[in-house]
């Protein structure tokens, strides 16, 4: 049996003729396969996060057999595997604890196996940057094929987005404008099909980020999980991991500074998530592009919100589809975009975007007259967060982005949690409301609650919105003027440990300035007190807080940081 290429990594495995040969193959052969399989040909693994536990991922392994149907054609040869898949509305205590795990069992089942390339499967939230950031380390060809959004959830004649509409039902049953049965009738109506979160939540945003960073085909984001173009698309990936292959085209000739700089511009545009700063910070270490959190405000700040869906707008996944997309959006970004940057296509961008269209200008808006002035993610510092912090001013209240107000305080999601509706807590709606100990160190693991919840007697007030600080991050289907990833965290003492009730904290998101108005004396006094919370058991947990990198740096883990390359590893017999 003669290898075609020796280039091939797979060839080390089923291109010898010896025994180890005979073992890779035999045992492989006990699937069906024939012999013509083991010729030298691309072997090109499907990465796969199916998962029932993953409801926005249940679908891919159908999704997995049109990119096989793909593969073959071109004359590869596709073999799935599975890896730790994370769901979001699940996984507890929170999937970002996970998502370095995750990506370290991607990384070491693409370099341990026979794979020449790469297609990964991915859905919701932490699914597409694991799977990224694990691929990012071997650098081998590697093409993402989102599940695709679920369609538009529809209720009482309305539109009912993931997430999103969920949060505004349960603040109208907790201020008495909604009952409990309504509230439950509206489960089903919101996920009715199979996809992903179709709010651009976290989920599309994450879609929208590899599609803008040139590792997706053009469409990926927004077709719906359901539509049969989805399937197509998957196939035509199939198609063309095999030609990558060949070309040698890896992640790290798509993955530039340029890609990042790119990715960074679009989710200003569709408004995406917070939480593809992290993402793309700790899948920019993986692949060595120096990027930092400073890059979000300086390369966000003049692109306007182009796309009006929810969170920030009105409108949802399926209708950014059928308005054009995100190449509708890339095109009018125009000189906005590095243009020349490549792409898993073969092209640059501005040829893939060339003849992109838009087809509703109330989802997608023109640069000249913006759905809203400004998209980007503000980076804010001061001396409560000198390692920064980000808000989302086009999902914040505008008459809140400059804001003086009384800090009430919650120790954790525990003290939050009891003390919030406590008719005797001492709050007004122009109070700053401060969670603590739930970043990277202090949850563990950064959980979604930086959003918290109005105290019910504010929302009694018909008020909808206060000013939020915390380390936490926030949903991405979430909104609000809500400060999210303070860094250094509480529980790496950084000085959101420090606050009491009562403390005056501004924000003036403007000149991105985040003041506790507290002598330094007296801070000083307060951290002669401070003691860190205790470490986990042990376990993962314990591995995860002694290493986690902060926010600011995309908490990641210190020793994965890095490409570490897909050399073959020695014989295993
Ligand atoms: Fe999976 Fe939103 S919960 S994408």
């Amino acid at each position: 049996m003669k290898p075609k290429s020796r280039k091939l990594r797979s060839t080390a495995w089923f291109g010898k003729s010896d025994r180890d040969g005979f073992a890779h193959r035999s045992w492989m052969k006990n699937q069906g396969l024939p012999n013509h399989l083991f010729d030298g040909r691309p072997v090109i693994g499907i990465c796969n996060t199916w998962s029932e536990l993953t409801p926005c991922n249940s679908h891919l392994r159908k999704v997995a057999e049109h990119v096989k149907r793909g593969v073959y054609e071109m004359g590869g040869f596709p073999l799935e595997f599975p890896v730790m898949s994370l769901g979001e509305s699940n996984l507890r205590p929170t999937a970002m604890l996970f998502r370095n795990l995750a990506s370290m069992d991607v990384e070491e089942s693409i370099r341990g196996n026979p794979i020449d390339g790469v297609v990964l499967l991915a859905g919701c939230d932490k699914t597409t940057p694991s799977l990224l950031m694990g691929a990012a380390s071997c650098d081998l060809p590697t093409i993402v094929v989102s599940g695709g959004p679920m369609l538009n959830g529809r209720f009482r004649g309305e539109l009912m987005g993931s997430g999103t509409d969920m949060w505004r039902y349960s603040e109208d049953v907790r201020a008495g404008k909604m009952s409990r049965a309504e509230f439950e009738s509206a489960e089903a109506a919101m996920s009715r099909s199979a996809g992903s979160c179709m709010t651009m939540g976290t989920a599309s945003t994450m879609a929208s980020m590899v599609e803008a960073l040139g590792v997706a085909l053009p469409s990926n984001a927004a077709i719906p999980a359901v539509d049969a173009r989805r399937y197509s698309l998957a196939h035509i990936a199939g198609r063309r991991i095999v030609e990558m292959v060949r070309e040698d085209l890896r992640l790290s000739k798509i993955l530039t500074r340029s890609a990042f700089e790119n990715a960074i511009r679009i989710n200003g545009a569709i408004g995406g998530s917070t939480n593809a700063v992290v993402h793309l910070l700790a899948i920019a270490g993986r692949i060595g592009v120096e990027l930092t959190l400073d890059d979000w405000d300086r390369l966000g700040r003049d692109i306007p919100c182009l796309v009006n869906l929810m969170p920030s707008g009105e409108f949802l996944m399926e209708e950014f589809y059928y308005a054009g997309g995100l190449p509708a959006v890339m095109r009018e970004l125009g000189k906005r975009l590095d243009r020349k940057a490549l792409t898993v296509t073969g092209r640059s961008v501005g040829e893939n975007v060339a003849d992109a269209a838009c087809y509703d200008r109330r989802v997608i808006f023109p640069v000249a007259k913006p759905f809203k002035p400004h998209g980007g993610i503000a980076v804010l510092r001061g001396n409560l967060v000198p390692d920064g912090a980000v808000i989302k001013p086009s999902a914040a209240t505008p008459g809140l982005m400059r804001h003086r107000g009384r800090a009430v305080v919650f120790e954790d999601i525990e003290h939050y949690k009891a003390r919030v509706d406590d008719p005797k807590l001492d709050v007004d709606p122009s109070c700053v409301l401060v969670l603590k100990n739930c970043g990277p160190r202090g949850y563990p693991g950064m959980a979604e609650v930086g959003n918290m919840a109005l105290p019910v007697k504010i929302l009694k007030q018909g008020v909808r919105d206060m000013v939020r600080i915390s380390d936490a991050r926030m949903s991405g289907t979430a909104y609000g003027t809500v400060v999210l990833h303070s860094a250094p965290e509480a529980a790496a003492g950084g000085p959101l440990a420090l606050v009491r009730d009562g403390d005056m904290i501004e924000l003036d998101v403007a000149k991105r300035r985040l003041h506790l108005d507290v002598s330094a004396g007296e801070l000083e006094k307060r951290r002669a007190k401070w003691r860190p919370p205790g470490p986990p058991k042990g376990g993962y947990q314990r591995l995860y807080v002694n290493h986690v990198l902060q926010a600011d740096k995309g908490c990641d883990l210190d020793f994965l940081v890095g490409k570490r390359g897909a050399e073959i590893p020695r014989e295993s017999h």
